[in-house]
């Protein structure tokens, strides 16, 4: 657990900010000690460092985004669909992506973290739903012409690794309620991996299943439940139970994670988890510490930092 696997490592925005004041969360030498000791993973951050003459590489910036459509999709929650450019498009289209937002005519602590539903490579587009649940969801909802996008970000989805390594296995993906959402990009790109996908969708608070039509075509099977009735525990003991499954994916609350991770321990342990980032994001950067927690005395800034699964879910059940 010392070293930490920083999602941005390697990308244009590395090394960031926190290399210039000795916080770097990856490389021993930006935290001002001596000697070398990071996870390589190809690229050097020191060196990157000295290549951009000690400073940091390029920032994320914000874009105006004219918002194309607001669609409701119930008393809480709607669909947006965003013109972004043709990188940030491409930046955003992996399992994983989000992005702050605010509507255009107000300030910068609007800012709220929301994950990329899809991404439309040819049209440049952007699809996110969001719950409303409080005065930075609600503003958004305003009928906006045109908001504020910063990002790219990439760390809503802790277990990243195993996605990327998964080909032509099992997956059985669960989402619930507005985790439904992210679960679109996760599902495209395990399907382009040629993995057998089962997935449960779980209406949840939204009330509304909003995923089904745009995962049918990837999906061995899709199966509609609810995951609090006995009926959906008995379902999701089942599947998981299933011994040719090689990957779980969890999208939806830190319970919802505890009560799948119990039934893997239990019936399949051998199965690798992933689980959605539900912890409450303010900057996105690894500066202000609103998504700090400690792991094995560490602390950890879990919007850029990927964590292991279990860990943070046992932290979480030894916190209750
Ligand atoms: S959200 Fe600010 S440090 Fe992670």
């Amino acid at each position: 657990m010392k070293r930490l696997e920083c999602v941005d490592a390697g990308s244009e925005y590395c090394p960031c900010y926190l290399a210039e004041v000795g916080e770097c969360l990856t490389c021993s030498q930006l935290q001002g000690k001596a000697f070398c000791d990071c996870n390589w993973r190809g690229v050097c951050i020191y060196q990157e460092y000295v290549w951009a003459g000690y400073k940091s590489k390029s920032n994320r910036i914000t874009y105006v985004s004219d918002v194309i459509s607001i669609t409701p999709i119930s008393d809480n929650a709607f669909m947006m669909e965003l013109s972004v450019n043709s990188i940030l498009s491409r930046e955003l289209s992996q399992p994983g992506s989000y992005i702050f937002l605010r509507p255009e005519d107000t300030v910068s602590y609007f800012d709220t973290p929301i994950s990329i539903m899809d991404s439309d490579l040819q049209k440049h587009t952007i699809k996110i739903a969001v719950q409303v649940l409080g005065p930075k969801t609600k503003v958004l909802n305003k009928n906006s012409k045109k908001v504020i996008i910063r990002g790219p970000y990439w760390n809503g989805l802790f277990g990243l690794k195993y996605v990327k390594a998964l080909k032509n296995q099992n997956a059985l993906i669960i989402l619930r309620g507005i985790a439904q959402a992210p679960g679109l990009l996760l599902v495209k790109k395990l399907a382009n991996q040629h993995n057998n996908i089962v997935v449960i969708v779980d209406e949840g608070k939204i009330g509304k299943d909003i995923i089904t039509d745009d995962i049918r075509p990837y999906c061995k099977e899709i199966y509609h439940a609810d995951l609090l009735s006995f009926s959906g525990q008995q379902l999701l003991q089942n599947l998981i139970a299933e011994q040719n499954l090689n990957f779980v994916y969890s999208g939806g609350s830190d319970e919802q994670h505890i009560n799948i991770l119990n039934y893997i321990d239990i019936y399949n342990p051998k199965v690798m988890l992933a689980v959605s980032n539900n912890q409450t994001m303010c900057c996105g950067e690894g500066v202000c510490g609103s998504c700090q927690i400690t792991l094995d005395e560490i602390n950890v800034k879990t919007c850029k930092v990927q964590v292991d699964v279990r860990r943070l879910i046992e932290r979480r059940v030894l916190h209750d």
